[in-house]
């Protein structure tokens, strides 16, 4: 049985859904599963999160931690988002991860920091 904390975001996704006239769109899946993740991103000012939105299908561990996610990045400048780890949402999510559910857990930031990158990569080229 899960935490609580888990539970509760997997049965009650926070910022569930898609930003509208999003400056990131970037989707992910775990091979391993095919479980998948979206996430929709508007800008401030090209630099800090003004909006996220995530939207997605799989196992309670990835589904929690990308609501937990949208919770904690929003209004962030993307520079701190960049940095974030796998520690910061093993802090988040609470519980023991194994190896195997590890990628469950990472799919929602990989999907994020991605994202990001292709953003800036796509911004610096214009
Ligand atoms: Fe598919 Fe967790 S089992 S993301």
């Amino acid at each position: 049985m899960y935490a609580e904390n888990i539970m509760d975001h997997f049965n009650s996704p926070r910022n569930s859904g898609e930003v509208k006239d999003p400056d990131i769109k970037h989707k992910e899946f775990n091979p391993f599963c095919g479980d998948q993740i979206e996430l929709t991103v508007k800008l401030r000012n090209g630099k800090e999160i003004q909006e996220i939105k995530f939207q997605g299908k799989g196992c309670s561990i990835s589904q929690a931690s990308a609501s937990m996610l949208t919770e904690i990045v929003k209004n962030k400048n993307i520079e701190e988002v960049k940095k974030l780890t796998k520690e910061d949402i093993l802090d988040l999510l609470n519980i023991p991860i194994g190896p195997v559910r590890m990628k469950c857990a990472l799919l929602a930031l990989d999907t994020l920091q991605n994202g990001i990158k292709i953003y800036e990569q796509y911004t610096k080229k214009k």
